[in-house]
C-alpha cells in the first residue's frame, strides 16, 4: 500500500525538540514568515539532515498560534509512514494523546488498529494525524479559529506526504478538508476528488472510531466503508484538471485564384 516498503517502526514526528518559533509552515499560498527565520530553519535542517516533515514537526512543537498551546502537555503532530499512500485525519488529541505525544493511542486508536488489521495494514503503513495538533480542554469540540490556526500544518503535511487517499475520521476532519459543510452521515463511504495545493487526492470520509465504539450500527458501517480502502488505494488518481487538449486547426483550403 505504501510507496516505500513499510518500515519496521513508524518514524514518529513527535515534538522531541520544541522550538520557541511560532511560525506558520510554508503552504501553497504566500506566508508571512520572516526571511531570517526561514533561512535559519533551512540551516538547521541541512545541519541535522532533517526531512521537510521533521522541520515542520519542529515548527509545530513550538506553536503558539492559538489558545490551545496554554493547556497542552505537548503538540501531537502525527506519526506513521512519511511516504504513506493512506493518511488518516482525526479531530484532535485527547487526554492520552496529549500525554504521549502520539495520535490515536486511546480506545479509538485501538479500534483504528483493528480496522487497519482487517484490511491487512498496520500503523507503520499509514500516516495518522488530526485537524488540531493540541488537545482542547476537556476534549471539547474544536472551534473555528483553532481550526483555522492549525490548518496550515495539516495542508503542509498533506503536501509533503502526498497520500493517494485521505480518510477523514468524523465531521471536523471531513468538513475541514472538503471545505463543505455536509455532515459525515451523508458523505461517509463516498470518495471525493480533492485538490490540496497543487496536489490531487481522493478524500474518503469515514465515521470517527470514537463514535463507532458506542454505537454498534455505526461500527458495522465503519467496517464496510473501511473494506473499500484497498480498492481506492489501487485506483489511478488522474489530475482533476487535465491539461487542455490542443486541437490542431485545420489548414484553410487553398483559395482558388481566378484566372480572369
Ligand atoms: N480522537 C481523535 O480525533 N484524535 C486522536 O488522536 C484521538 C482521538
Amino acid at each position: 500500500m505504501s510507496r516505500t516498503a513499510p518500515t519496521a517502526r513508524p518514524r514518529t514526528f513527535a515534538s522531541s525538540s520544541p522550538s520557541s518559533r511560532d511560525t506558520a509552515p510554508p503552504i501553497s499560498r504566500p506566508t508571512e514568515r520572516p526571511v531570517a527565520e526561514a533561512v535559519a530553519a533551512v540551516r538547521v535542517a541541512a545541519a541535522e539532515q532533517l526531512t521537510e516533515l521533521e522541520v515542520l514537526s519542529r515548527q509545530a512543537a513550538g506553536c503558539t498560534r492559538c489558545r490551545l498551546h496554554e493547556g497542552r502537555t505537548q503538540v501531537v503532530f502525527g506519526n506513521g509512514n512519511p511516504d504513506a499512500d493512506l493518511m488518516f485525519v482525526g479531530e484532535a488529541p485527547g487526554f492520552h494523546e496529549d500525554k504521549q505525544g502520539l495520535p490515536f493511542v486511546g480506545q479509538a486508536g485501538k479500534l483504528l488498529d483493528k480496522l487497519l488489521a482487517g484490511i491487512g495494514l498496520t500503523r507503520a503503513d499509514v500516516f495518522v494525524c488530526n485537524v488540531l495538533k493540541c488537545r482542547p480542554p476537556g476534549n471539547r469540540d474544536p472551534v473555528p479559529d483553532e481550526k483555522e490556526a492549525c490548518e496550515p500544518y495539516l495542508f503542509r503535511q498533506v503536501e509533503l506526504i502526498k497520500p493517494k487517499v485521505i480518510a477523514t475520521l468524523g465531521n471536523h476532519a471531513t468538513k475541514q478538508l472538503s471545505g463543505k459543510e455536509t455532515g459525515i452521515t451523508r458523505v461517509h463511504g463516498q470518495e471525493q476528488r480533492l485538490k490540496v495545493g497543487a496536489f490531487d487526492v481522493l478524500l474518503y470520509p469515514l465515521y470517527h472510531p470514537a463514535a463507532a465504539l458506542y454505537t454498534p450500527a455505526m461500527l458495522s458501517v465503519l467496517e464496510q466503508d473501511f473494506a473499500r480502502l484497498p480498492e481506492l488505494l489501487g485506483r489511478e488518481i488522474a489530475p482533476l484538471e487535465p491539461p487542455p487538449v490542443l486541437v490542431p486547426v485545420a489548414a484553410e483550403p487553398a483559395v482558388q485564384l481566378g484566372l480572369f
